[in-house]
């Protein structure tokens, strides 16, 4: 199957999944699950989430391989860069990437997009390859739309 059409069902599964589902963990869970099962090439797959006693701080959230960092400071590395900036960040060589963040050394490229909840910055998706230039413009589309659909209706953390 090419990769649109086994995005476009893995996002229709995960917003089946997820509907009527108040806790925003509970669809983050979800769609990293998911979506790591979906794609061979997605070495590790989760969120970091806005630390709501320090605004300015991610910390780890959800997600589906080897052991994550624990927090990321905005503006440090490529999630810190997404939160900050709000813009995707898509890095073909993340050694290349000012103060970028290893937590596995396997990990060579990496894509990062904002989830907004109501307005303002919730989360990042974070997906690592451990293959070079592994994400494309189709990757970001479709992760795109995903995070501006996850939390519709979520109503608690
Ligand atoms: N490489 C990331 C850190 C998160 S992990 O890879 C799971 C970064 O620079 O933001």
């Amino acid at each position: 199957m090419d990769k649109v059409k086994k995005y476009d069902e893995v996002i229709k599964q995960i917003i089946a999944v997820v509907d009527g589902e108040p806790s925003a963990t509970a669809r983050y869970a979800s769609a990293a699950c998911l979506l790591s099962g979906a794609f061979e090439y997605f070495f590790w797959t989760g969120f970091y989430v806005v630390d709501p006693l320090k605004p300015s701080e991610l910390v780890v959230g959800p997600y589906q391989g080897t052991l994550g960092c624990l927090r990321i400071p905005f503006g440090r590395g490529v999630c810190g860069a997404a939160a900050q900036s709000l813009e995707v960040q898509r890095v073909d060589d993340v050694h290349a990437f000012p103060g970028h963040i290893a937590c596995d050394s396997r990990s060579n490229s990496e894509i990062v997009v904002p989830v907004l909840h109501e307005g303002s910055l919730a989360a990042v998706l974070d997906v690592d390859s451990t293959e070079y230039a592994s994400f494309d413009s189709v990757d970001e589309e479709k992760l795109e739309y995903l995070c501006s659909v996850l939390l519709k209706g979520a109503t608690q953390s």
